[in-house]
Protein backbone atom coordinates (compact mmCIF):
# COMPACT_ATOMS: atom_id res chain seq x y z
CA UNK A 1 0.00 0.00 0.00
CA UNK A 2 1.19 3.08 -0.85
CA UNK A 3 4.59 2.38 -1.87
CA UNK A 4 5.79 5.59 -3.54
CA UNK A 5 5.03 7.70 -0.89
CA UNK A 6 6.63 6.13 1.63
CA UNK A 7 9.73 5.84 -0.43
CA UNK A 8 8.90 9.95 -0.54
CA UNK A 9 7.34 11.19 2.88
CA UNK A 10 8.28 8.66 5.72
CA UNK A 11 5.76 11.55 8.17
CA UNK A 12 2.70 11.19 5.58
CA UNK A 13 2.78 7.64 5.18
CA UNK A 14 2.97 7.03 9.07
CA UNK A 15 0.25 9.12 9.62
CA UNK A 16 -2.00 7.20 6.73
CA UNK A 17 -0.68 3.62 8.26
CA UNK A 18 -1.98 4.72 11.59
CA UNK A 19 -5.13 5.89 10.58
CA UNK A 20 -5.91 2.75 8.85
CA UNK A 21 -5.18 0.81 11.92
CA UNK A 22 -7.66 3.32 13.86
CA UNK A 23 -10.52 1.82 11.08
CA UNK A 24 -9.26 -1.60 11.34
CA UNK A 25 -9.34 -1.61 15.26
CA UNK A 26 -11.93 0.67 16.08
CA UNK A 27 -16.00 0.57 16.35
CA UNK A 28 -17.19 3.61 14.12
CA UNK A 29 -20.05 4.70 15.33
CA UNK A 30 -19.92 8.51 13.67
CA UNK A 31 -23.12 9.09 11.43
CA UNK A 32 -21.66 10.28 8.62
CA UNK A 33 -18.98 8.10 8.14
CA UNK A 34 -18.77 4.94 5.85
CA UNK A 35 -15.83 2.43 4.79
CA UNK A 36 -16.32 3.17 0.62
CA UNK A 37 -15.29 -0.13 -1.82
CA UNK A 38 -11.68 -0.35 -2.69
CA UNK A 39 -13.11 0.78 -6.63
CA UNK A 40 -13.94 4.23 -4.85
CA UNK A 41 -10.49 4.79 -3.56
CA UNK A 42 -8.62 3.58 -7.21
CA UNK A 43 -10.83 6.23 -9.33
CA UNK A 44 -9.95 8.67 -6.24
CA UNK A 45 -6.25 8.03 -6.88
CA UNK A 46 -6.22 7.80 -10.25
CA UNK A 47 -5.24 9.91 -13.54
CA UNK A 48 -8.44 11.60 -13.73
CA UNK A 49 -6.68 14.04 -10.93
CA UNK A 50 -4.80 15.29 -14.02
CA UNK A 51 -7.53 16.77 -16.28
CA UNK A 52 -8.69 20.09 -16.14
CA UNK A 53 -12.27 21.65 -17.79
CA UNK A 54 -14.66 23.78 -17.12
CA UNK A 55 -18.20 22.94 -18.74
CA UNK A 56 -20.34 20.07 -19.42
CA UNK A 57 -20.00 17.35 -21.56
CA UNK A 58 -20.08 18.41 -25.31
CA UNK A 59 -19.39 21.98 -23.79
CA UNK A 60 -16.22 21.98 -22.20
CA UNK A 61 -14.02 25.08 -22.59
CA UNK A 62 -10.70 22.94 -22.38
CA UNK A 63 -10.07 19.76 -25.02
CA UNK A 64 -9.05 16.62 -24.55
CA UNK A 65 -12.24 15.59 -22.77
CA UNK A 66 -13.86 13.17 -24.72
CA UNK A 67 -13.15 10.35 -22.08
CA UNK A 68 -14.05 12.33 -19.14
CA UNK A 69 -16.97 13.43 -21.24
CA UNK A 70 -18.31 9.96 -21.42
CA UNK A 71 -17.97 9.28 -18.03
CA UNK A 72 -19.64 12.42 -17.12
CA UNK A 73 -22.77 11.57 -19.18
CA UNK A 74 -22.54 8.00 -17.57
CA UNK A 75 -22.21 9.32 -13.74
CA UNK A 76 -25.17 11.48 -14.73
CA UNK A 77 -27.29 8.58 -16.36
CA UNK A 78 -26.69 6.29 -13.47
CA UNK A 79 -27.65 9.08 -11.12
CA UNK A 80 -30.72 9.79 -13.07
CA UNK A 81 -31.65 6.10 -13.08
CA UNK A 82 -30.71 5.19 -9.23
CA UNK A 83 -32.69 8.18 -7.90
CA UNK A 84 -35.75 8.19 -10.73
CA UNK A 85 -34.57 11.93 -11.23
CA UNK A 86 -35.41 13.98 -14.72
CA UNK A 87 -31.73 15.78 -13.99
CA UNK A 88 -28.91 15.46 -12.43
CA UNK A 89 -26.09 17.50 -11.89
CA UNK A 90 -22.47 15.78 -10.74
CA UNK A 91 -20.21 18.30 -10.53
CA UNK A 92 -20.62 19.75 -6.99
CA UNK A 93 -17.46 19.16 -4.84
CA UNK A 94 -19.23 18.89 -1.65
CA UNK A 95 -22.67 18.75 0.00
CA UNK A 96 -22.50 22.65 0.99
CA UNK A 97 -21.74 23.36 -2.57
CA UNK A 98 -24.51 21.52 -3.75
CA UNK A 99 -26.94 23.67 -1.69
CA UNK A 100 -24.92 26.84 -2.22
CA UNK A 101 -25.41 26.54 -6.06
CA UNK A 102 -29.31 25.73 -5.68
CA UNK A 103 -28.94 28.80 -3.95
CA UNK A 104 -26.92 30.33 -6.40
CA UNK A 105 -29.28 28.96 -9.29
CA UNK A 106 -32.72 30.52 -7.91
CA UNK A 107 -32.00 33.35 -5.37
CA UNK A 108 -31.12 36.68 -5.18
CA UNK A 109 -28.76 38.01 -2.01
CA UNK A 110 -31.33 38.85 0.58
CA UNK A 111 -33.96 36.48 -0.56
CA UNK A 112 -35.54 34.40 2.40
CA UNK A 113 -35.36 30.78 3.02
CA UNK A 114 -37.16 28.84 5.76
CA UNK A 115 -34.66 25.94 6.89
CA UNK A 116 -34.68 23.59 9.78
CA UNK A 117 -32.57 25.06 13.15
CA UNK A 118 -28.81 23.93 13.27
CA UNK A 119 -29.46 22.94 16.79
CA UNK A 120 -32.44 20.97 16.53
CA UNK A 121 -30.78 18.86 13.78
CA UNK A 122 -30.42 20.99 10.23
CA UNK A 123 -27.10 22.38 8.53
CA UNK A 124 -25.13 24.94 8.62
CA UNK A 125 -26.00 25.90 5.43
CA UNK A 126 -29.78 25.85 5.74
CA UNK A 127 -29.48 29.24 7.00
CA UNK A 128 -27.25 29.82 10.35
CA UNK A 129 -26.01 33.00 10.76
CA UNK A 130 -21.83 31.33 10.65
CA UNK A 131 -22.12 30.59 7.55
CA UNK A 132 -22.00 32.05 3.88
CA UNK A 133 -26.67 30.69 3.97
CA UNK A 134 -27.07 32.76 7.11
CA UNK A 135 -24.74 35.93 5.84
CA UNK A 136 -26.37 36.12 2.08
CA UNK A 137 -29.74 35.31 2.33
CA UNK A 138 -32.54 36.44 5.24
CA UNK A 139 -32.72 32.95 6.46
CA UNK A 140 -35.30 32.21 9.41
CA UNK A 141 -35.93 28.49 10.93
CA UNK A 142 -38.38 26.22 12.09
CA UNK A 143 -37.38 23.44 14.99
CA UNK A 144 -38.96 20.44 16.41
CA UNK A 145 -42.11 20.21 18.82
CA UNK A 146 -41.18 19.81 22.78
CA UNK A 147 -43.25 17.05 23.15
CA UNK A 148 -42.93 14.69 20.28
CA UNK A 149 -39.48 15.81 19.53
CA UNK A 150 -40.47 15.60 15.66
CA UNK A 151 -40.33 18.33 13.70
CA UNK A 152 -43.38 20.62 13.57
CA UNK A 153 -44.99 21.16 10.48
CA UNK A 154 -47.80 23.70 12.04
CA UNK A 155 -44.57 25.90 12.46
CA UNK A 156 -43.86 25.40 9.16
CA UNK A 157 -46.73 26.23 8.03
CA UNK A 158 -47.25 29.43 10.43
CA UNK A 159 -43.53 30.67 9.20
CA UNK A 160 -44.32 30.11 5.34
CA UNK A 161 -47.22 31.60 5.68
CA UNK A 162 -46.33 34.68 7.24
CA UNK A 163 -42.66 35.32 6.25
CA UNK A 164 -42.87 34.19 2.46
CA UNK A 165 -40.10 32.88 1.90
CA UNK A 166 -38.72 31.87 -1.61
CA UNK A 167 -36.89 28.98 -0.54
CA UNK A 168 -38.16 26.14 1.81
CA UNK A 169 -35.64 23.15 2.73
CA UNK A 170 -36.18 19.88 4.65
CA UNK A 171 -33.60 17.73 5.52
CA UNK A 172 -31.37 17.47 8.56
CA UNK A 173 -27.95 16.42 9.65
CA UNK A 174 -29.48 15.10 13.27
CA UNK A 175 -32.89 13.94 12.55
CA UNK A 176 -33.88 10.32 13.10
CA UNK A 177 -37.39 10.33 11.71
CA UNK A 178 -38.99 9.75 8.70
CA UNK A 179 -40.01 13.20 7.30
CA UNK A 180 -42.65 14.39 5.86
CA UNK A 181 -42.20 15.58 2.37
CA UNK A 182 -45.72 15.70 1.02
CA UNK A 183 -46.70 18.13 3.61
CA UNK A 184 -43.79 20.22 3.40
CA UNK A 185 -44.41 20.42 -0.35
CA UNK A 186 -48.11 21.25 0.11
CA UNK A 187 -46.63 24.15 2.29
CA UNK A 188 -44.29 25.34 -0.17
CA UNK A 189 -46.74 25.21 -2.72
CA UNK A 190 -49.58 27.47 -0.89
CA UNK A 191 -46.92 30.08 -0.54
CA UNK A 192 -45.23 30.23 -4.23
CA UNK A 193 -41.83 28.91 -2.71
CA UNK A 194 -39.33 26.58 -4.43
CA UNK A 195 -38.94 22.94 -2.58
CA UNK A 196 -35.75 21.77 -1.96
CA UNK A 197 -34.90 18.46 0.55
CA UNK A 198 -31.33 17.84 1.14
CA UNK A 199 -30.65 14.09 1.72
CA UNK A 200 -27.30 13.86 2.41
CA UNK A 201 -27.45 11.32 5.35
CA UNK A 202 -30.55 9.47 4.18
CA UNK A 203 -29.43 9.34 0.01
CA UNK A 204 -28.11 5.69 0.45
CA UNK A 205 -31.61 4.98 2.43
CA UNK A 206 -33.14 6.35 -0.49
CA UNK A 207 -31.63 4.67 -3.32
CA UNK A 208 -32.20 1.50 -1.51
CA UNK A 209 -35.76 2.48 -0.87
CA UNK A 210 -35.19 1.61 2.40
CA UNK A 211 -36.70 4.90 3.51
CA UNK A 212 -39.31 7.11 1.20
CA UNK A 213 -37.58 9.27 -1.40
CA UNK A 214 -37.66 13.09 -1.26
CA UNK A 215 -37.43 12.99 -5.27
CA UNK A 216 -41.20 13.10 -6.55
CA UNK A 217 -42.13 15.72 -3.92
CA UNK A 218 -38.97 18.06 -4.36
CA UNK A 219 -37.84 20.86 -6.94
CA UNK A 220 -34.51 20.09 -6.02
CA UNK A 221 -32.90 17.68 -4.10
CA UNK A 222 -29.13 18.16 -2.65
CA UNK A 223 -27.31 15.34 -1.40
CA UNK A 224 -23.37 14.20 -0.99
CA UNK A 225 -22.36 11.23 -1.91
CA UNK A 226 -20.62 10.14 1.11
CA UNK A 227 -22.42 9.35 4.69
CA UNK A 228 -25.20 6.18 3.45
CA UNK A 229 -24.21 6.56 0.15
CA UNK A 230 -21.09 4.78 1.24
CA UNK A 231 -19.41 6.37 -1.67
CA UNK A 232 -16.96 9.35 -2.92
CA UNK A 233 -15.92 12.26 -1.33
CA UNK A 234 -18.54 14.51 -2.82
CA UNK A 235 -22.09 16.16 -4.00
CA UNK A 236 -24.73 16.13 -6.42
CA UNK A 237 -28.22 18.00 -7.33
CA UNK A 238 -31.19 16.22 -8.54
CA UNK A 239 -34.15 18.54 -10.11
CA UNK A 240 -36.95 18.45 -12.28
CA UNK A 241 -36.01 19.22 -15.90
CA UNK A 242 -37.47 22.06 -16.04
CA UNK A 243 -34.78 23.37 -13.49
CA UNK A 244 -31.93 21.29 -15.12
CA UNK A 245 -30.69 24.85 -17.02
CA UNK A 246 -30.62 26.40 -14.14
CA UNK A 247 -29.01 24.15 -11.42
CA UNK A 248 -26.26 23.72 -14.45
CA UNK A 249 -25.25 26.95 -14.31
CA UNK A 250 -25.96 27.60 -10.60
CA UNK A 251 -22.65 25.19 -10.19
CA UNK A 252 -20.44 26.32 -13.18
CA UNK A 253 -20.01 29.34 -13.53
CA UNK A 254 -22.41 30.20 -10.48
CA UNK A 255 -20.30 28.35 -7.50
CA UNK A 256 -17.79 25.98 -9.30
CA UNK A 257 -14.89 26.53 -11.54
CA UNK A 258 -12.87 23.25 -13.31
CA UNK A 259 -14.37 19.85 -11.68
CA UNK A 260 -12.78 17.25 -10.07
CA UNK A 261 -13.11 14.21 -12.43
CA UNK A 262 -11.30 11.94 -10.37
CA UNK A 263 -14.05 12.12 -7.48
CA UNK A 264 -16.57 11.75 -10.47
CA UNK A 265 -15.14 9.08 -11.41
CA UNK A 266 -15.61 7.67 -7.86
CA UNK A 267 -19.53 9.04 -7.65
CA UNK A 268 -20.26 7.55 -11.13
CA UNK A 269 -19.19 3.99 -9.42
CA UNK A 270 -21.18 5.10 -5.72
CA UNK A 271 -24.12 5.34 -7.71
CA UNK A 272 -23.62 1.35 -9.45
CA UNK A 273 -22.42 -0.04 -6.41
CA UNK A 274 -25.78 1.48 -4.56
CA UNK A 275 -28.27 -0.16 -6.86
CA UNK A 276 -26.93 -3.73 -6.57
CA UNK A 277 -28.90 -5.87 -4.03
CA UNK A 278 -25.74 -6.34 -1.98
CA UNK A 279 -25.97 -2.60 -0.96
CA UNK A 280 -29.83 -2.86 -0.58
CA UNK A 281 -29.51 -5.87 1.78
CA UNK A 282 -26.59 -3.49 3.55
CA UNK A 283 -29.02 -0.43 4.22
CA UNK A 284 -31.74 -2.46 5.58
CA UNK A 285 -29.34 -3.97 8.18
CA UNK A 286 -27.84 -0.53 8.46
CA UNK A 287 -31.80 0.76 9.68
CA UNK A 288 -32.23 -2.72 12.08
CA UNK A 289 -28.66 -2.42 13.19
CA UNK A 290 -29.72 1.33 14.35
CA UNK A 291 -32.87 0.18 15.81
CA UNK A 292 -31.29 -2.65 17.82
CA UNK A 293 -28.47 -0.14 18.96
CA UNK A 294 -31.51 2.55 20.53
CA UNK A 295 -33.63 -0.14 21.77
CA UNK A 296 -30.75 -1.67 23.97
CA UNK A 297 -29.17 1.53 25.28
CA UNK A 298 -32.78 2.40 25.96
CA UNK A 299 -32.72 -0.52 28.37
CA UNK A 300 -29.57 0.82 29.56
CA UNK A 301 -31.10 3.56 30.94
CA UNK A 302 -30.21 6.38 28.11
CA UNK A 303 -32.99 8.66 26.63
CA UNK A 304 -32.90 8.48 22.90
CA UNK A 305 -34.75 11.34 21.37
CA UNK A 306 -38.01 10.56 19.76
CA UNK A 307 -37.83 7.10 21.81
CA UNK A 308 -36.19 5.31 18.21
CA UNK A 309 -34.78 5.72 15.29
CA UNK A 310 -36.57 5.17 11.49
CA UNK A 311 -32.91 5.55 9.60
CA UNK A 312 -29.14 5.25 9.99
CA UNK A 313 -29.09 7.30 13.26
CA UNK A 314 -30.06 8.20 16.46
CA UNK A 315 -29.57 11.16 19.04
CA UNK A 316 -29.10 9.95 22.33
CA UNK A 317 -29.59 12.24 25.76
CA UNK A 318 -26.57 11.33 28.08
CA UNK A 319 -28.34 12.83 31.16
CA UNK A 320 -30.00 9.98 32.93
CA UNK A 321 -26.34 8.71 33.23
CA UNK A 322 -25.31 12.26 34.86
CA UNK A 323 -23.22 12.96 32.00
CA UNK A 324 -22.62 15.48 29.20
CA UNK A 325 -21.98 14.71 25.54
CA UNK A 326 -18.36 15.77 25.86
CA UNK A 327 -17.79 13.67 28.47
CA UNK A 328 -19.02 10.52 26.86
CA UNK A 329 -17.50 11.54 23.24
CA UNK A 330 -13.87 11.49 24.93
CA UNK A 331 -14.35 8.29 27.16
CA UNK A 332 -15.77 6.32 24.35
CA UNK A 333 -12.89 8.12 22.14
CA UNK A 334 -10.31 6.86 24.58
CA UNK A 335 -11.86 3.26 24.21
CA UNK A 336 -11.68 3.28 20.25
CA UNK A 337 -15.55 4.57 19.67
CA UNK A 338 -16.02 7.10 17.48
CA UNK A 339 -19.18 8.96 18.15
CA UNK A 340 -19.90 12.77 17.87
CA UNK A 341 -21.42 15.14 20.37
CA UNK A 342 -24.13 16.30 19.60
CA UNK A 343 -26.88 18.86 20.76
CA UNK A 344 -30.31 17.16 21.47
CA UNK A 345 -33.78 19.44 20.43
CA UNK A 346 -33.99 22.11 23.37
CA UNK A 347 -30.40 21.22 24.67
CA UNK A 348 -29.60 23.70 27.99
CA UNK A 349 -25.71 22.97 26.55
CA UNK A 350 -23.02 24.85 24.51
CA UNK A 351 -22.71 23.51 21.47
CA UNK A 352 -19.43 22.29 22.65
CA UNK A 353 -20.46 20.64 25.57
CA UNK A 354 -23.89 19.37 25.00
CA UNK A 355 -26.11 16.78 26.86
CA UNK A 356 -26.22 14.53 23.58
CA UNK A 357 -24.22 12.17 21.13
CA UNK A 358 -25.15 11.23 17.58
CA UNK A 359 -24.37 7.56 16.77
CA UNK A 360 -24.83 6.15 13.15
CA UNK A 361 -24.47 2.54 12.31
CA UNK A 362 -23.72 2.75 8.70
CA UNK A 363 -20.08 1.95 8.87
CA UNK A 364 -19.97 -1.04 11.34
CA UNK A 365 -22.99 -2.76 9.27
CA UNK A 366 -20.94 -2.59 6.29
CA UNK A 367 -18.49 -4.09 8.36
CA UNK A 368 -20.53 -7.30 8.41
CA UNK A 369 -21.97 -6.09 12.32
CA UNK A 370 -25.71 -7.40 12.88
CA UNK A 371 -28.16 -7.07 15.84
CA UNK A 372 -25.63 -9.06 18.02
CA UNK A 373 -23.16 -6.74 17.92
CA UNK A 374 -25.52 -4.13 18.10
CA UNK A 375 -26.47 -4.88 21.32
CA UNK A 376 -22.59 -6.17 22.11
CA UNK A 377 -21.81 -2.16 21.59
CA UNK A 378 -24.67 -1.14 23.17
CA UNK A 379 -23.16 -2.89 26.24
CA UNK A 380 -19.85 -1.46 25.89
CA UNK A 381 -20.79 2.46 25.95
CA UNK A 382 -22.67 1.61 28.63
CA UNK A 383 -19.35 0.05 30.93
CA UNK A 384 -17.68 3.42 29.33
CA UNK A 385 -20.08 5.92 30.55
CA UNK A 386 -20.49 3.66 33.84
CA UNK A 387 -16.56 4.03 34.54
CA UNK A 388 -16.00 7.33 33.49
CA UNK A 389 -12.46 8.55 34.70
CA UNK A 390 -11.64 4.94 35.88
CA UNK A 391 -8.49 4.36 34.08
CA UNK A 392 -8.37 0.80 34.66
CA UNK A 393 -11.81 -0.15 34.06
CA UNK A 394 -11.83 1.77 30.44
CA UNK A 395 -8.13 -0.06 29.45
CA UNK A 396 -10.73 -3.32 29.59
CA UNK A 397 -12.91 -2.01 27.67
CA UNK A 398 -10.86 -0.84 24.82
CA UNK A 399 -9.50 -4.41 24.68
CA UNK A 400 -12.94 -5.67 24.39
CA UNK A 401 -13.33 -3.00 21.67
CA UNK A 402 -10.26 -3.49 19.90
CA UNK A 403 -11.41 -7.28 19.75
CA UNK A 404 -14.88 -6.62 18.53
CA UNK A 405 -13.14 -3.79 16.16
CA UNK A 406 -10.96 -6.00 14.80
CA UNK A 407 -13.04 -9.09 14.45
CA UNK A 408 -14.78 -7.44 11.28
CA UNK A 409 -12.32 -6.62 9.09
CA UNK A 410 -12.43 -4.03 6.44
CA UNK A 411 -13.54 -5.23 2.98
CA UNK A 412 -14.56 -8.60 4.03
CA UNK A 413 -18.19 -7.58 4.91
CA UNK A 414 -20.82 -6.10 2.20
CA UNK A 415 -18.32 -4.16 0.01
CA UNK A 416 -14.75 -5.19 -1.60
C1 LIG B 1 -27.78 17.52 5.76
C2 LIG B 1 -26.40 17.86 5.29
N1 LIG B 1 -26.26 18.63 4.22
C3 LIG B 1 -25.05 18.99 3.74
C4 LIG B 1 -23.92 18.55 4.36
C5 LIG B 1 -22.60 19.07 3.86
O1 LIG B 1 -21.84 18.17 3.23
P1 LIG B 1 -20.25 18.47 3.03
O2 LIG B 1 -19.64 18.19 4.35
O3 LIG B 1 -19.89 17.51 1.94
O4 LIG B 1 -20.13 19.88 2.61
C6 LIG B 1 -24.00 17.73 5.48
C7 LIG B 1 -22.77 17.25 6.13
O5 LIG B 1 -22.69 16.88 7.23
C8 LIG B 1 -25.28 17.38 5.97
O6 LIG B 1 -25.43 16.64 7.07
Amino acid sequence: MLRSLKEKDQALYDIVKAELSRQRNGIELIASESYVPEAIMELQGSVLTNKTAEGYPGKRYHAGCHEVDKMETLGIERAKELFGAEHANIQAHSGSQANQAVYSAILEPGDTILGMRLDQGGHLTHGSGVNFSGRMYNCISYGLDRETEIIDYDEVERLAKEKRPKLLIAGASAYPRLIDYERMSEIAREVGAYFMVDMAHIAGLVAAKVIPSPVPYADFVTSTTTKTLAGARGGFILCRAEYASKVDKGIFPGVQGSMHFHVMGAKAHTFKNAMTSKYRECMQQVVKNAQKLAQELSQRGFRIVTGGTDNHLMLVDVRPKGLTGVQLDEALESVGITVNKNMIPFDPEKPTVTSGVRIGTTAMTIKGMKEAQAEQIAALIDEVACNIGDKTALEGIARKVTELGSSFPLYQGYFK
